[in-house]
């Protein structure tokens, strides 16, 4: 949640950090700090709000160092404020330490500390560790021993780096849950909990895994468990560029990354479609399929619009590859003993890869011996490099906190695997030619879709007052209900609940009256009547009605308000269009409501802790 970036080196750390700071906002935005080491001097400077805040101060001081930690927070104890944000230091602001992440028994060690007069200046449970190195200093360790010391007595997660002014030559980071990445250069190194912080520096990453510590100078880097083993790190070559993360002439990351799905739609499926055989190449895959295609049952596990994206594909699994399926929050999964079989696969989704409750998700299922397969975005993220087996949906990076074009990845990356499995079991060459074509189709169809959104944006200006929305559909399109529903809140602040469209009757449609803007998903499909039947409900009751609905479809036009026309295709595939209209919708009217939709309040992009 929090961003790290840290440097070492001949430069001036101060840009280095800043701007490393601004490409990590997206992960947390409600402070920001600093801390440097320079000249025999350390400087700390913090305030909360945003890095450009933090950057003005900054500018008005004309510093200058070779070695700095920087952090942007999302608060999880103690209120977002000067005091509570990062770096937290030591009595002598001698240390400056970084974190993300929840040391679980802070109290325990607080009282521990407070004994031996230890002050405390901050509300979170971070500043045990810069004391605990303290005092473990004091004890006679240097910097490297002392973390270590202190990591031992942790329960808990934490991404941290960590400076020490008598030791100038070195920046120690140590991770357990929470991501860190080394990177290298030429006579500096980096260190950031998320790649991006550094891709205008180097594309030579090493990432940490669980337990293990670096200590990284202006030369070299050394990696070690906490327990103090050596080991040998691969070196990764990181494809992604900076163009891919920035805003490319857009107003905001959300709208840049829903008007580039035709794009990132096409890349999650580029070399993956066999034609000739209406079937599906998925690399990934290739050493796991014959366990994967005779699964006793396919259960996923995954948080947010990643879960949505489950939801389709256990339609997607049980209508066309006849395997049993079963969706679960991960946060559930995790505490709920689950039945878990070593006939089962499990699949985990996540965009970040990093998300705290689908990674334990993971870890459970692979304990109790299920086939886990990973489908996620952020190559070389942790749940990627834990999985047995998966595949990445390729949608490039998604920096906007709203998921949309990974969303629609997701999906993609769900019907080859659907169509892997399906055309080993029942599914015919015909059929499965069926699929590979509309999958073809859908680039094309999607720019269609988003050459509706100056349509879709009056559309919002008719309904950025409403206090609440109801989203409605069946069948494949109830996530995509929920879907729409979590987009609106998310951004725009507005209360929006997500329904099957039969479900109504059974409660929400108390709801109704003229003042309530309900969306129906009505495309023509299987439950096409049924939902018809629910439109004249909510019209009979006076509801405002708007409708995604089928572009052959006339009928719609008398019963609703105001439709949005897409176009057609297989009844598996049609969340990938049915979602886009509604993100553009949620986008503009967050946007006239004044709101900031790359950062939305309280929300971070990838949520890694409980
Ligand atoms: C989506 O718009 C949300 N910001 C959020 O629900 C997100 O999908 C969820 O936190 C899961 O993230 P992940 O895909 O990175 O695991």
């Amino acid at each position: 949640m929090c961003g790290i970036v840290g440097y070492i080196g001949d430069k001036n750390c101060l840009p280095i950090l800043i701007n490393g700071l601004k490409r990590l906002e997206y992960r947390g935005y409600d402070s920001a700090g600093i801390g440097i080491i320079t000249n025999g001097d350390s400087v700390l400077i913090k305030n909360k709000g945003k890095v450009s805040v933090l950057e003005d101060r900054v500018g008005e001081m004309n510093l200058e160092a070779p070695l700095g930690i920087g952090h942007t927070r999302w608060a999880t104890h103690g209120i977002p404020n000067e005091t509570n944000a990062h770096p937290h230091t030591n009595e002598d602001k001698s240390l400056f330490l970084i974190h993300n992440g929840i040391i679980e028994n802070y109290r325990t060690i607080k009282n521990e500390l407070l004994k031996l007069g230890y002050e405390f200046a901050s509300d979170t449970d971070t500043e045990v560790l810069v004391h605990l190195i303290d005092s473990f200093i004091n004890r006679g360790n240097d910097l490297c021993k002392a973390v270590q010391l202190t990591l031992n007595e942790v329960i808990g997660t934490y991404g941290i780096a960590v400076i020490y002014k008598s030791e100038p030559d070195k920046v120690v980071v140590a991770r357990k849950g929470s991501p860190l990445v080394v990177g290298l250069g030429e006579n500096e190194n980096f260190i950031a909990s998320d790649v991006s912080a550094l891709l205008a520096h180097t594309k030579q990453i090493i990432y940490l895994d669980d337990g293990e510590l670096a200590v990284v100078s202006r030369d070299g880097y050394k990696v070690k468990t906490i327990a103090d083993q050596e080991i040998e790190k691969e070196i990764h070559e990181i494809s992604m560029t900076l163009e891919e993360i920035d805003k490319g002439g857009y107003t905001h990351f959300m709208l840049k990354e829903i008007m580039e799905q035709p794009d990132s739609v096409f890349n999650s499926m580029r070399g993956r479609l066999l034609f000739d055989e209406g079937d599906a190449k998925l690399g990934g895959l290739s050493d796991v399929t014959n366990r994967l295609i005779n699964s006793e049952r396919i259960i996923i596990s995954a948080c947010g619009t990643s879960w949505h994206a489950g939801l389709v594909a256990e339609y997607m699994l049980e209508n066309i590859a006849r395997l049993p399926a079963e969706v679960e929050y991960a946060s559930e999964f995790r505490y709920r003993n689950p039945v878990i079989n070593s006939n089962d696969t499990v699949i985990v989704i996540s965009q970040s890869g990093e998300t705290a409750d689908t990674l334990a998700a993971l870890r459970e299922a692979k304990y109790r011996g299920a086939l886990v397969l990973g489908v996620c975005n952020v190559v070389g993220s942790t749940i990627a490099r834990e999985s047995e087996a998966g595949v990445y949906i390729h949608a490039g990076p998604e920096i906007g906190v709203a998921s949309t074009k990974a969303f629609t990845s997701q999906l993609i990356v769900l019907a080859l695997i659907t169509l892997l499995v399906a055309r080993r079991k029942a599914l015919s060459a015909d059929e499965g030619k069926l699929i590979v074509n509309a999958l073809r189709r859908l680039p094309e169809q999607i720019s269609h879709i988003l050459n509706l959104n100056s349509s879709i944006e009056l559309l919002a200006n008719e309904f950025k007052d409403a206090n609440n929305f109801l989203y409605l559909g069946r069948g494949y399109n109830f996530p995509v209900a929920l879907e729409g529903a979590l987009k609106l809140k998310e951004i725009s602040y507005i209360h929006a609940e997500g329904y099957p469209a039969a479900e109504m009757k059974h409660g929400p449609i108390a709801l109704i009256d003229e003042n309530l803007p309900v969306v129906f998903i009505a495309t023509k499909d299987s439950t096409y009547e049924k939902v018809i039947s629910n439109i004249e409900e909510v019209k009979a009751r006076g509801g405002r009605l708007i409708a995604i609905a089928s572009e052959n479809d006339d009928e719609i036009d008398r019963l609703v308000n105001h439709t949005i026309k897409i176009p057609d295709t297989v009844e598996m595939l049609r969340p990938i269009l049915t979602s886009i209209p509604l993100q553009l919708l949620a986008y503009h009217i967050a946007v006239k409501k004044g709101l900031n939709v790359d950062q939305p309040r309280n929300l971070a992009k990838s949520v890694t802790v409980e």
